[in-house]
Order: C-alpha cells, then sequence, then structure tokens
C-alpha cells in the first residue's frame, strides 16, 4: 500500500483534551501531523497538554460570543474560527470534546470528524455531550452503549458515520463505568476513523455531504 502523507491536522476542544491526548500519544502511528489546537475555553486543560506536546494553540473563546440574552452566538464564532482555520488549509480537523457548535463554511466541509461518546443515532443532538450522554444511556435501561466518528455537518451529531464501536452496559453499571468502557472504546475509534479518512483522501474520495 502507498505511503499516505500525513494530514496537516488541527483539533479543536473545550475542556480536558482525554481524546487529543489520545492522539498524541498514537501520533507517531497515525498519518496525521497536529499543527493546531484550538480551544474555546481558556482554562481548558487540552491547551496544557498541547504545549507540552509541542504543539501550537489558539484561543477563540466561547464566551466572547453572545447574543444580548446571553445565548451562544454560534454564526459570529464560527466566523471567528474560520479566521484562525482557513488560512492554514487544514486537510483534517479533529472535534475532540468540542462543546460548540461550529457552522461549517464550504471550505471545510468534508474535513471535519467528531467522536460522540454513544451509538449515534441514538443518545446524539443538542445538548447531549460528555457525562449527559452516559446518564441518558444509564436512565434508558440500554443494554449496549459505544462510540461514534462521523463527518461534522451542520445538523448535531447527525452527518455521515465513518466508524463505531460499542460495548455491553449492565443494569450494575454508574454513568462513570459507563463513561470508561465507551473511553476505552473511544482511544481505539478514533485512530481507526482517521485511517480510514485519510486513506479515502488518498484515494481521491470526493464527500457528497448534505448539509
Ligand atoms: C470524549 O469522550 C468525547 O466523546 C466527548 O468529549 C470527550 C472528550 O472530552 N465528546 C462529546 O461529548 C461531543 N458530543 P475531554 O477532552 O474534555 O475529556
Amino acid at each position: 500500500m502507498p505511503e499516505i502523507p500525513p494530514l496537516k491536522t488541527a483539533v479543536l476542544l473545550s475542556g480536558n483534551g482525554t481524546t487529543l491526548q489520545n492522539l498524541i500519544d498514537r501520533r507517531a502511528a497515525l498519518p496525521i501531523d497536529i499543527q493546531l489546537v484550538v480551544a474555546s475555553r481558556a482554562d481548558a486543560y487540552g491547551l496544557v497538554r498541547a504545549k507540552n506536546a509541542g504543539i501550537a494553540t489558539a484561543l477563540v473563546e466561547s464566551k466572547n460570543f453572545r447574543r444580548g440574552a446571553g445565548a451562544p452566538d454560534w454564526s459570529a464564532m464560527g466566523a471567528a474560527l474560520d479566521a484562525v482555520l482557513l488560512p492554514r488549509r487544514f486537510d483534517l480537523i479533529c472535534l475532540a470534546g468540542f462543546m460548540c457548535f461550529y457552522p461549517l463554511p464550504p471550505a471545510l466541509r468534508g474535513k471535519v470528524i467528531n467522536i460522540h461518546p454513544a451509538l449515534l443515532p441514538a443518545f446524539g443532538g443538542r445538548g447531549m455531550y460528555g457525562r449527559r450522554v452516559h446518564e441518558a444511556v444509564k436512565n434508558s435501561g440500554a443494554t449496549t452503549s459505544g462510540c461514534t466518528v462521523h463527518y461534522v455537518t451542520n445538523d448535531y451529531d447527525a452527518g455521515p458515520i465513518i466508524w463505531q464501536a460499542s460495548c455491553a452496559v449492565s443494569p450494575t453499571d454508574t454513568a462513570d463505568d459507563i463513561a470508561h468502557k465507551v473511553f476505552q472504546l473511544e482511544c481505539e475509534a478514533y485512530p481507526a476513523a482517521i485511517k480510514i479518512f485519510a486513506e479515502k483522501l488518498a484515494g481521491g474520495a470526493v464527500l457528497e455531504l448534505r448539509v
């Protein structure tokens, strides 16, 4: 199989950066070159992880983009993200615990992927992120959960799925237990999906995304 050149990659996050750390730890085995980490909060620990790994960082703080009543203004924040990301012409943008809605400009369609801690379309959509997802799974009595890596479109958690992995959920599992199991899956799933993304790109695939 021909060598795939590393994809010029940016990672967007809002918090702890556990997913970023997984990608950093595995980057030698992945077809990516993480050149920039963008955080939506100044106190995101993911910024520290990036700096420790020698990766450039940028801050686009969601708190600066609010409408009159305090509701987020995603379109204004999206313009600020565009200003950071578009000039650098990334091949791939990985959302990694990025808790903001980024209305994608046409130039980024098919280049942005996200990992979600449930088996989409179940337990996805607006307001479903992080621990809330695992609590919803627990409260539903579901016997299975998992994670999904998908292309990002302008609908929450609804883009084409690249990779899913599942695990059993037992009635005695707490939301934390489910989170732990799912994160173990995520550590394998994001790298697997990135390899698929890179292979498709190298094969000249053009993704027609309905947004
Ligand atoms: C990951 O578990 C990811 O599945 C989840 O955030 C976590 C990483 O956040 N993403 C979502 O819930 C997106 N809807 P962290 O880096 O703050 O630990």
